[in-house]
C-alpha cells in the first residue's frame, strides 16, 4: 500500500522494506536537520559550544555546495517560493549553515543587490496602488561595482526557532558584508514569521533589496 506522510510529505509503499527506510531515513532529516559531518574543508565564520555556522561559497568544494542545496531545499518545503531559494544561484550567492551536533538546522543565503530602497514600516505597510507605482521609480539601482551582499533567504528548523538562531544567523551575515544593521538590505516577498523576525531585527525599518530591476 502507498503511503503518505503528512510530516514530511514523502509517498512510500509500505510493503517495501526498501521504500519503508528511505522514508525513515528522509523523515529523520526533515524533522532533525540534515545531516552534515564536521570536515576539515569547511570555512568555520562563527563558533559557540556544539553551534557552528559555515560558509559555503561558489569556490567551496562541491559536496559543500551540493550539501548546502540540500538544506535550503529543505527550508523551502516549509516556505514553498516558486523559484529555487538557493540551488538557481550558487555559483553566485553566498550561504551561511547554521549547524548542532552533527545536523544543519538553519541556512541564510546572502546574494548581490543590484537595487536598495531605505523602506520605513509605514511604506511597507502601505498596500495602495498609488504608493506601489510609486516605489519603482525610488529604487537605487547600483552599479556592478557597488552591490552589496543581502539576504535573500533565511530558514530555521521549526524545532529550533525561537531561540535567536535566525538573530545570531543575521548577525554573522552583517559580519560577513561588513555592512551594519540599518544598510544591510533583504529581498522580498517575506513569508509571515520571516516579516516578524526582520521587524523584530530592524524596528526602525530597513534596506530593501532587489536581485533583478523591471521598470515597467
Ligand atoms: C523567520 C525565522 C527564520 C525566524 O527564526 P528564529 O530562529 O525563530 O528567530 P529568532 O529566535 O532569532 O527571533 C528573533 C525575534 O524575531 C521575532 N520573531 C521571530 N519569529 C517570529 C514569529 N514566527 N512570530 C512573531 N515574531 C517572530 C521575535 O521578536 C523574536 O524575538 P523573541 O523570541 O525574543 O520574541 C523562522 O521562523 C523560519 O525559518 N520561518 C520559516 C522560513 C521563513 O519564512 N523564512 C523567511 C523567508 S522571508
Ligand atoms: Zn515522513
Amino acid at each position: 500500500m502507498v503511503m503518505h506522510c503528512q510530516a514530511c510529505g514523502l509517498d512510500y509503499e509500505q510493503g517495501e522494506r526498501e521504500d519503508r527506510q528511505t522514508h525513515a531515513r528522509f523523515h529523520d532529516e526533515f524533522v532533525n536537520g540534515i545531516n552534515w559531518k564536521p570536515d576539515k574543508r569547511e570555512e568555520v565564520v562563527y563558533s559557540e559550544g556544539d553551534f557552528r555556522i559555515v560558509q559555503v561559497h561558489p569556490a567551496s568544494p562541491w559536496f559543500l555546495r551540493r550539501r548546502a542545496i540540500k538544506v535550503a531545499r529543505r527550508g523551502n518545503q516549509d516556505t514553498s517560493f516558486a523559484s529555487g531559494v538557493y540551488s538557481e544561484y550558487e555559483r553566485t550567492a553566498r550561504a551561511l549553515v547554521g549547524i548542532i551536533g552533527g545536523r544543519a538546522i538553519s541556512i541564510l543565503v546572502m546574494q548581490r543587490m543590484r537595487g536598495i530602497l531605505e523602506t520605513t514600516w509605514a511604506s511597507w505597510d502601505d498596500k495602495s496602488a498609488e504608493a506601489r507605482r510609486e516605489l519603482k521609480s525610488f529604487i537605487r539601482e547600483l552599479p556592478g561595482d557597488g552591490r552589496p551582499w543581502g539576504c535573500s533567504y533565511l530558514w530555521v528548523l521549526p524545532k529550533c526557532r525561537g531561540q535567536g538562531i535566525a538573530t545570531k544567523m543575521a548577525d554573522v551575515a552583517l559580519e560577513e558584508s561588513a555592512l551594519p544593521r540599518e544598510k544591510f538590505p533583504w529581498l522580498a516577498p517575506f513569508t509571515q514569521s520571516g516579516e516578524a523576525f526582520i521587524r523584530s531585527y530592524c524596528p526602525d525599518g530597513f534596506i530593501r533589496g532587489w536581485t533583478e530591476i523591471e521598470r515597467t
